[in-house]
């Protein structure tokens, strides 16, 4: 009664959503990822700073190059998938932030002149968008499988760079037969909800 989403929008995002370990063949197209994106990216981020950045892994060589850097019980479901996405954290973010804060051009030199703050920065606010993004999939109707076991190294070194850090990598696509465990249950609001 306190939420005003739709009820169905609610099962779709959440209460129904699984993560998928198994997808059908059928593709997920270019036009799915950007309407995904043009949503999610209004999710917020700190000075707006939009860390965010996407690697779609398209061709059958680049998918064999990376799943040689997936740990073991990663590989089978990261081979399959329709489509597998690298999210990583833009430790240069602060370039588009006269863009993207145009109301405050001097941030960029005033709060991240520093490497190592805009590194914490940006782990943080990429981090919350790719949960963002995460949520944006299963409001095109498909499934994600986030996954943090791969070789972040590795993956860096053969499909980014030193001013990226990869955060998760995100199988994508209609959930195949046997997708999903049972339900693992979650804490409940008085375990995780204090007042002061
Ligand atoms: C950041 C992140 C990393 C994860 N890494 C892996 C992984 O490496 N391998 C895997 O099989 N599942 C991985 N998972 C899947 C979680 O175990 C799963 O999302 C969680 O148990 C909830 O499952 P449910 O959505 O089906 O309820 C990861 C999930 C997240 C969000």
């Amino acid at each position: 009664m306190s939420l005003v989403l739709d009820p169905a929008a609610q099962d779709l995002l959440f209460r129904e959503a699984r993560t998928a370990n198994t997808f059908t063949d059928e593709p997920v197209t270019d036009e799915q990822v950007q309407a995904i994106y043009d949503l999610v990216k209004y999710g917020p981020t700190a000075f707006n700073q939009s860390p965010l950045r996407i690697t779609l892994v398209r061709s059958p060589e680049a998918r064999e190059r990376l799943v040689r850097h997936m740990a073991e019980g990663n590989r089978p479901k990261t081979a399959t998938a329709p489509l597998v996405a690298i999210l990583s954290a833009d430790n240069e973010f602060h370039e588009e932030l006269p863009q993207l804060f145009p109301h405050f051009p001097q941030a960029k030199d005033a709060f991240f002149s520093e490497r190592v703050v805009r590194e914490n920065a940006a782990a943080m606010n990429a981090t919350l968008q790719a949960g963002y993004f995460l949520i944006g999939v299963r409001a095109a109707g498909l499934a994600a499988g986030p996954m943090t076991g791969f070789d972040f190294e590795g993956v860096r070194k053969e499909f980014l760079d030193d001013d990226h850090t990869p955060l998760m990598i995100v199988n994508i696509g209609k959930p195949g037969p046997d997708a999903w465990f049972p339900r693992s249950p979650r804490l409940a609001y008085d375990q995780v909800v204090t007042t002061v």
